[in-house]
Order: structure tokens, then C-alpha cells, then sequence
């Protein structure tokens, strides 16, 4: 027996637990060894029944995804077999399940005989959000436990379901109070007492019947979620292999469901969702914070500003059940500021997504005060003024004197020097930048900008507290936008180029969307509004350098009052009270004039032409960052991208997606944009270049370890 598994006897019940921590991955050697320990019971006299059980915290977290695509060594079960072979036990087989039971997890349990979960289990099948369908007969079993209409929500959807509503749905037998081996020992001991006659999930058939020869019912569930899964293949995959479920006999069904995983687990999706999940992970650590560093406790917190950022990244807080103090220039700003927060609130309660005793607790934990003096006890404060050097250090100065020594005081700003900003604190150790999206109460990225001298401790706990108040947090070093808008920056740059030289906006956004974006760059840019940075251009102006190719047609659109879908013009029209984008007749002649006036005649240019000329300088642009040290990791950019501008989670993020593609063919594009524009963003990266020659990946490269990020060697 493999030290993966234990058997131990408790008067004639085999109790079988799995001890293959963190998670209790199903991997080769837990399935070698339940398989031994399963053959060994079923055929033992001295054992009446079998209890399956976890160790640690949880049940189990599923197969073992780092092994996915590797071959298993001779011999290794597939777990279906596995599976197989508990349900088809004569003896009785109780589930003993607590912490988790997800995907080849729960599927494990139901093959099991009956399933008993402590309180406060939750169970799922989350294979849909790795680009697989559940590949242990989770499709075929469940949809027979439960019906077709709640086994199409729990495995399209993947989500959690905690115990309580399991046991509803019937996934789960019982829920116990107390020892939940010790009741399941209890039930398989009754079970062989009273000779219950033993229930096998897959021989089920009441459930399919109410649905069976219903196509209707997958037509329509495909139809409601085709926002939703907009370019994933995995959802509609579950949809099939369910529908085989409805209409098969359970061996056919999972013969289905076996050719579907199998097929979906070598598809690129996959293997980019699956990169999506340990990116998620590995973002948390840092090469240089040791995970023991001691965090400062975040029990109270302070938000400067209660503006358009400020306001919601108070709601974050009181969110997450932190006490928040919202700071303005005057009573009046701060009314202001909680009459969103309020309308905010009560738009997520009309929805039916918050009850309203949470909002009013919610709002009950926001104070406010226009006096610094009332700061003095926050734990953590997070400044949103406007974006001016002299303001910020203006307002840190007075934090600095204010606040507590250690309190860690951090800055909104979304392009200013946190070092500059830090300057004027006696305690740059304890300043970091935390760069929310907008809107901050939705958006789930935070760029937390590390300065020269932020401390371990200060990073630490800044990291850990964008995960308490439901954030991903990711460490970014000092540069011009820093990553995200640094890379936008590259994309948007080549997209005004492609109008001088012939396409049209509604043309780009259109395959920007198909690409599987939210949104194109112009819809986005009517959306967040135009002016703000037509005025930072403005502002530029004086010292752009002469040489470098400059796109007029933004500044143009906003000459004409345009500033996107809060004047129901921009780079598109609005119909009053509407979101949609409509091309406009005269923003496409503003851009047919302005070609002309800058020399270009316009020509036909490609879908392929507007991917490449957008993405790949994005591309490039992140080889700059990692090769800078400014990003320890290439997985970091692709989270910030899938997080913060919703790079579609199938593509793997921006990183990823470059190694799907090819470096080698990446960098020949850019070498031969650049051959022909000249343009300085279309310039190969020196890393971009030396991993073409090398024949290698950004998934090839080694984290950044070297500190202060920004003069860290090069990371090839
Ligand atoms: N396979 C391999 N590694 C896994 C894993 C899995 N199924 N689940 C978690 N891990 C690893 C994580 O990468 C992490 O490793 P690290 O410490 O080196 O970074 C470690 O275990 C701990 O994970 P978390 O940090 O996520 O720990 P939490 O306690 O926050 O969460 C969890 C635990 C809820 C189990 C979460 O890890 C999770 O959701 N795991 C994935 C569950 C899943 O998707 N299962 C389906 C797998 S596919 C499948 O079963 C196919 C089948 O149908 C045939
Ligand atoms: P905003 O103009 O909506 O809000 C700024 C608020 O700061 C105003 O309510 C103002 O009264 C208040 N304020 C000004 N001086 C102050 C002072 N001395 N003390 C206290 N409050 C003061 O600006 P917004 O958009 O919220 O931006 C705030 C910061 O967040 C900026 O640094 C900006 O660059 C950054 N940011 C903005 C994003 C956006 O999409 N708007 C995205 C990410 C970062």
C-alpha cells in the first residue's frame, strides 16, 4: 500500500483515508494506493464495510492537476476505474467528506454508497473553469442523483455548493454535526446491520426520466449562457456530455464523457485555464518576502478621497467587514461620495445580491471626517486625491504626521513615482502603491506598486490584504503606467495608426471583441471617458519628442465635444439612455480626412493585420517589463491582464497566449512592423529576441529574484 492512503479497521469497517497533502490530489500514486486499499477491503472477511475518507483540511481537491498531460507510470488506475470499483462493491461504501469535495473529489464520493458531509463542506465540479468537463463520471452520476436542470447549473457553472443546499439537491445523504468519520462509520455499520440494499449512483434512472427526450431543455440552457461562455469551449462540452447523460444508457454516457475530457484536456483552452490556476497562486509569492514574513494586522483602515477611486475603494472595506474612515477636503465632498457608495449598495440589493441588513451594516462601517486627526488609529490608509505630484506629497506629509509609525500608507495614483511620493514620509518603508481598477468596488486587480524601499513587511501585508477584501494582488515595480496601462499604452498606440491607415473603429473593436475581449479599445475608451486623457495630452504636448509618430484622431474626436457615452458621442454614438456602440458616418470621415491630411491613402486592412499590429506590440511590451524586472514572473502579466482588462481567461492572458502563437513568429512580425513603420513601441524586445533565436517561451523563463526590481538581471 502506497503511504498515499491508510487503511485502518474499526471492528470490521475499513475507514480508507487519503493523506496526500495540501489538497488530497487524486495523482498517480493516491490512485495506486486506493485502488490497493479498495481491492484489499472489498475482499478482506474481516471487513463488513468501507468508509472513504481525507486528511487534513479537506476531502479532496480533485485530480492532481501538475500531472495533468504527463504519462502515469505503468500500472496507475485511471480514476474512473477507481471510481468504478468502489460503486460496484458489494460492501457498503460511505463517504466521510469535510473542508472540500471538488471535481474528481466529488466524483469519488458519488461513487461511493451514500455521502456524509461535516457542516460547512462545500462540494463542487469546477473542471469547466480548467477547459475540461468532469472526466470521472461526474456528468453521467450526478445529473442521475440530482436531475438534469440543477446538474446542468452545478457543472456549467462550476461554483461552489455548500453543504446545506447539497444536501438539498440530493448530492449529499446527510450533513453531521460533529465527527463526520465517526457518523459515517455509524451509517456503513447500520447499513450491514439492517442489510440496506446498497444504492449505486449510476444505476439511477428516475431523475433522466422527466427530462429524456426533451432537446429543448439543452437548446435553451445553451441559448441563456452564450453570453456568459462567449469563446469558452468547456461550458458547451458539459452541456453535451449531460445531454448524453439524458439520453444514453450510463455506459454509453461515459464512454462520451471520457472522448470529451480527454479531447478538451489537450485543447489549448485547457492548457491556458490551467496555467490561468497556478498563475493565480504563484502571483502571492514573492521571490524576495520570505511567506513567513510577519504582517501587520489590517484591523482598521483610511481612504483619502472619496471621488470616482476613493469612494469605492472604501466600499472594499466595509465589503469585507473592516471598519473605514473616508477622509475630503469638505462636509460636502463627503456627502457626495456616500450618496454613490449608498446608490451603489442599493443597485447590488435591487439585484437580489445583498440583502439589506448587510448594505446598512456595510454603510454603518464607513465613518467620515475632514480632520487628519481622526486618521491617527487606521491601520492601513489608501490615498485617491487627484493625480498631482505636489497634492499627493502635500497629503502624505500631513499622513506621515498624523497617522501611527507603523501604519502603512499607500497611494492610488495610477502614473506617479511612489519613491517621489514616499519622499515625503519618515517612513518610506512603510509606502507602497495600491493601483485599483475602475470601478474599484467591482474590478478585482490591484497593481500594488513596490518603491525602492518598501518593506518586506509592508509588501506582505499589503498582498495579503487585497485577498481579504477580494482582490488579486499583484507586485509591480515603478514605470510609466506600470504594467497594465504600460502594455494598454503599446495596443491603443497601433490601433490610432491602423485608422490613419485605413481601418475604421467599429473594424478594430470587432476583432478586438472576437479575439474574446470585453470590448474593443474604442468602446472601452467611450466607456471610461475621453477627455481626462486628452487633457493629460494636452499637458504633454510641449515636450513630445519630435521624431516619434503621433496619432491626432483622439484629439480630434474630442475637438468636437466628444468625449464618449457621457456625451452619447465618442468614437461611436449612443442613443440616449443606451450603452451600445453605433458606428458613426462622422467619425469615420473625421478619420478618412485625417489620413488624407497626413499623406496616407487608405487601404484594406485585414482582420489579421489589426490582431497582430495590437497585440503582438503588447506583447513586446511585457517582454520589456519582465526583461526591466519590473514583474517577477511572465504568469504575473497575464494575471494582471486577465484581471484587469479582462484578457479572455481561455487564451491564458497576453504571456501565455504569446507562447501559443510562437515567439519566433511574434518576433518576425515585430521585426517587419518595425522594418516598415519605423515606429520606436514596434521595436523588438531584446528578450522577445533572444528567445526566438533560443527557440523558447516566456513559460521557459526563470522568476526575477533580484532586487530592487528594475536593475535585477536579465531574466534570460
Ligand atoms: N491539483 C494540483 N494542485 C492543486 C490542486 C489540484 N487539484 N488544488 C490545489 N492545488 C495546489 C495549489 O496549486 C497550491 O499549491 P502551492 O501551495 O504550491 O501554490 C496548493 O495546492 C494549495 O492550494 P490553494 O492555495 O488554492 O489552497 P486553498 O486552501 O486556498 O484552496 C482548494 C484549496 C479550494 C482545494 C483550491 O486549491 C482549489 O480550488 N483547487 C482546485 C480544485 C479543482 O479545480 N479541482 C478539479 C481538478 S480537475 C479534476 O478533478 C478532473 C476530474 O474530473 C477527472
Ligand atoms: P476624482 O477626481 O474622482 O476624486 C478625487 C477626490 O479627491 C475628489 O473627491 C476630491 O475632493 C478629493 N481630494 C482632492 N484633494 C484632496 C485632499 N487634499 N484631501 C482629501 N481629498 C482630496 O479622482 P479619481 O478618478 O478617483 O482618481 C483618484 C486617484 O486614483 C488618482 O490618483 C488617479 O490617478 C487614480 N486612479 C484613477 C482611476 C480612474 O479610472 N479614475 C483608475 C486608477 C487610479
Amino acid at each position: 500500500m502506497s503511504d498515499a492512503v491508510t487503511v485502518t479497521n474499526r471492528d470490521g469497517v475499513a475507514v480508507i483515508t487519503l493523506q496526500s497533502p495540501p489538497v488530497n490530489g487524486l495523482g498517480f500514486a493516491v490512485r495506486t494506493g486506493l485502488q490497493a486499499a479498495i481491492e484489499a477491503a472489498t475482499s478482506d472477511d474481516a471487513v463488513d464495510a468501507l468508509v472513504v475518507t481525507g486528511s487534513g483540511k479537506m476531502f479532496s481537491g480533485g485530480a492532481d492537476i501538475s500531472e495533468f498531460g504527463q504519462p502515469p507510470p505503468p500500472g496507475t488506475p485511471h480514476l474512473p476505474t477507481v471510481i468504478d470499483t468502489i460503486e460496484a462493491s458489494e460492501k457498503p461504501v460511505v463517504a466521510a467528506i469535510h473542508g472540500f469535495a471538488l471535481g474528481g473529489g466529488l466524483e469519488l464520493a458519488l461513487g461511493c454508497h451514500v455521502r456524509l458531509a461535516a457542516a460547512g463542506t462545500r462540494v463542487a465540479l469546477p473542471e469547466v473553469t480548467l477547459g475540461i468537463v468532469p472526466g470521472a463520471g461526474g456528468t453521467q452520476r450526478l445529473p442521475r442523483l440530482i436531475g438534469i436542470p440543477a446538474a446542468l447549473d452545478v457543472i456549467v457553472s462550476g461554483n461552489m455548493v455548500p453543504a446545506t443546499r447539497a444536501r438539498t439537491l440530493g448530492i449529499l445523504d446527510d450533513v453531521v454535526d460533529g465527527d463526520v468519520v465517526e457518523a459515517a462509520v455509524r451509517r456503513a455499520r447500520q447499513m450491514v446491520r439492517e442489510g440496506t440494499p446498497i444504492r449505486r449512483a449510476s444505476a439511477l434512472e428516475d431523475r433522466l426520466a422527466e427530462t429524456r427526450g426533451k432537446p429543448e431543455i439543452f437548446a435553451e440552457f445553451r441559448q441563456t449562457m452564450s453570453r456568459r461562455a462567449r469563446g469558452f469551449e468547456a461550458p458547451y462540452a458539459c452541456v453535451d456530455c449531460i445531454e448524453a447523460a439524458a439520453n444514453l444508457p450510463y455506459a454509453e454516457g461515459t464512454a462520451r464523457e471520457r472522448e470529451i475530457f480527454v479531447r478538451l484536456l489537450a485543447s489549448d483552452q485547457s492548457k491556458a485555464q490551467r496555467h490561468a490556476f497556478f498563475a493565480e497562486r504563484q502571483v502571492a509569492k514573492i521571490p524576495d518576502v520570505p511567506k513567513d514574513t510577519p504582517l501587520l494586522p489590517v484591523k482598521t483602515a483610511a481612504v483619502i478621497g472619496c471621488g470616482t477611486m476613493g469612494g469605492g475603494i472604501a466600499m472594499n472595506f466595509a465589503s469585507a467587514g473592516i471598519p473605514v474612515t473616508v477622509f475630503e477636503v469638505s462636509q460636502e465632498a463627503l456627502d457626495k461620495g456616500l450618496a454613490i457608495i449608498a446608490k451603489n449598495y442599493a443597485a447590488t440589493v435591487a439585484k437580489g445580491r445583498l440583502s439589506q441588513e448587510e448594505m446598512d451594516t456595510r454603510l454603518g462601517l464607513i465613518s467620515t471626517t475632514v480632520s487628519y486627526d481622526d486618521l491617527a488609529d487606521a491601520d492601513v490608509v489608501i490615498e485617491a486625491v487627484f493625480e498631482d505630484m505636489d497634492l499627493k506629497k502635500e497629503v502624505f506629509g500631513k499622513l506621515d504626521t498624523a497617522c501611527k509609525p507603523d501604519a502603512i500608507l499607500a497611494s492610488n495614483t495610477s502614473t506617479l513615482d511612489v519613491d517621489e511620493i514616499a519622499s515625503a514620509t519618515r517612513r518610506p518603508d512603510k509606502v507602497i502603491g495600491t493601483h485599483f481598477f475602475s470601478p474599484a468596488n467591482v474590478m478585482k486587480l490591484m497593481e500594488n506598486v513596490r518603491g525602492a524601499a518598501s518593506s518586506a513587511q509592508t509588501i506582505a501585508t499589503i498582498m495579503k490584504l487585497s485577498k481579504t477584501i477580494g482582490k488579486v494582488g499583484v507586485l509591480v515595480g515603478i514605470c510609466d503606467g506600470f504594467v497594465g496601462n504600460r502594455m494598454l499604452y503599446a495596443y491603443r498606440r497601433q490601433a490610432d495608426f491602423l485608422l490613419e491607415e485605413g481601418a475604421l473603429p467599429h473594424q478594430i473593436d470587432t476583432v478586438i471583441y472576437d479575439f474574446g475581449m470585453p470590448m474593443g479599445p474604442y468602446a472601452m475608451g467611450d466607456l471610461a471617458g475621453l477627455d481626462v486623457g486628452w487633457r493629460i495630452r494636452q499637458r504633454q504636448a510641449a515636450t513630445r519628442p519630435a521624431h516619434l509618430r503621433y496619432s491626432t484622431v483622439a484629439d480630434r474626436i474630442c475637438e468636437l465635444g466628444r468625449f464618449g457615452q457621457k456625451t452619447n458621442a465618442g468614437w461611436f454614438r449612443y442613443e440616449p439612455g443606451s450603452r451600445t456602440p453605433i458606428p458613426d458616418p462622422v467619425v469615420n470621415d473625421l478619420v478618412s480626412q485625417i489620413s488624407a491630411e497626413n499623406g496616407f491613402t487608405r487601404r484594406q486592412v485585414s482582420d489579421q493585420e489589426i490582431l497582430e499590429r495590437c497585440m503582438y506590440p503588447l506583447v513586446n511590451e511585457g517582454a520589456k517589463i519582465l526583461e526591466e524586472g519590473l514583474a517577477p514572473r511572465a504568469s504575473d502579466i497575464d494575471v494582471v491582464w486577465m484581471y484587469g482588462y479582462g484578457f479572455p481567461r481561455y487564451r491564458g492572458g497576453p504571456m501565455f497566449w504569446a507562447d501559443l502563437v510562437g515567439v519566433k513568429t511574434i518576433y518576425d512580425v515585430m521585426s517587419r512592423l518595425h522594418d516598415e513603420h519605423g515606429d520606436y513601441w514596434l521595436e523588438p524586445a531584446p528578450l522577445l529576441k533572444r528567445l526566438a533565436e533560443q527557440g523558447k517561451g516566456f513559460g521557459d523563463l526563470d522568476v526575477v529574484a533580484s532586487f530592487p526590481w528594475g536593475s535585477g538581471p536579465s531574466p534570460v
